[in-house]
């Protein structure tokens, strides 16, 4: 067992995730802790499952006009616009610290055309550093952001098109929950070769300033996330993993609201091999490290000799 400061030295919360090895299966989740240096001083890497970065594009975005942010009821809604430095700006500016982080570090790559992410899959595949991509095809806050995430043809395509040139590192495909019916995405982005998936991205939603009539959010809609989202992301990792991901040996990487190790545990009850945080980063960014150490005491208390005998350990009431 660790100390409360010391370094994570369990064995049995050792995942790996489709082939990465990881030391915990805690990891941060895109868009919520920059590049890397952002939370250096604060979140110790070395006890990090891994790192996931901000989507990174083909050209440097703005994103957004602001208001970009509100605090919701149990959450936030979010309308960045997939601001970032964008791929050349991301090699020169960003891998240099990403090759110090002692984690594994995923690199998300958003797009708009399928050359768009062939072209910056195939450059970040290029990096000894990253462990692989994580592809957004589900950022419900650009135009067509999620025209490849809500199209299960689009979606295989994009996926094989990206595979193709990932051949180093592994392949993550993030799928949105702004669809009817997840389980078909996910079957189209294992179609395209998937090595992973990860679920959820947020959800759209709006809030409306009574006093002026004006949506809160620049641009009117935003991605709802936080605990709002927590029941309906456990239930879309639930259904995937159920439904497609147990039989073909594919690892969920769940989030949607992780707030503690309980909520991290539900996820992987659920079907998750790993568990990311998002919103609540924002809070505290030590949390992935905290919440890992909890899942250990968990493990001690309930007799678990690892981590994995939980994934997808959900016991369902008689049919
Ligand atoms: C401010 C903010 C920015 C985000 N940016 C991205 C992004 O660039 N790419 C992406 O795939 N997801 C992005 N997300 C979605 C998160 O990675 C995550 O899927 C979602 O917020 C649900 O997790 P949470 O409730 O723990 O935040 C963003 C979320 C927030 C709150």
């Amino acid at each position: 067992m660790s100390t409360a400061s010391g370094p994570i030295t369990s064995s049995a919360l050792r995942v790996d995730l489709a082939g990465v090895p990881l030391v915990t299966p805690m990891l941060t989740a895109s868009g919520t802790c920059g590049y890397g240096p952002e939370y250096a001083d604060a979140l110790d890497y070395r006890m990090l499952g891994a790192f996931t970065t901000k989507s990174v594009t083909r050209h440097e975005r703005p994103g957004n006009a602001p208001e970009r942010i509100v605090e919701v009821r149990a959450g936030m809604l979010n309308a960045i616009g997939l601001a970032n430095v964008g791929i050349d700006r991301f090699l020169a500016e960003k891998v240099p610290f990403i090759e110090t982080m002692p984690t594994p570090v995923f690199v998300n790559v958003a797009g708009y055309t399928i050359e768009d992410y062939v072209y910056v899959a195939e450059r970040i595949d290029a990096l000894d550093c990253i462990a692989g991509i994580e592809l957004n095809v589900s950022c419900p806050n650009v135009k067509d952001g999620l025209m490849f995430g809500t199209d299960p043809a689009l979606l295989e395509t994009v996926v094989s098109a990206v595979r193709a040139v990932v051949t180093r590192g592994r392949l993550i495909v993030k799928l949105s929950p702004n669809v009817t019916d997840i389980a078909v995405m996910a079957r189209a982005a294992l179609a395209g070769g998937a090595d992973a998936l990860s679920l959820i991205n947020t959800y759209v939603g709006m809030s409306i300033d009574a006093g002026t009539r004006r949506p809160h959010i620049a641009n009117v809609t935003g991605g709802l996330s936080g605990p709002a989202i927590k029941p309906l992301a456990l239930f879309n990792v639930h259904r995937v993993y159920r439904q497609v991901t147990r039989s073909a040996g594919i690892p969920i990487v769940g989030m949607g609201g992780v707030q503690s190790a309980s909520d991290a545990l539900e996820f992987i009850l659920a079907g998750a091999t790993a568990v990311a945080v998002g919103t609540a980063l924002f809070v505290d960014p030590t949390l992935p490290v905290k919440i890992a150490r909890e899942i250990e005491q968990y493990l001690a208390e309930t007799g678990t000799r690892h981590v994995s005998e939980l994934v997808g350990a959900l016991e369902l009431p008689e049919a």
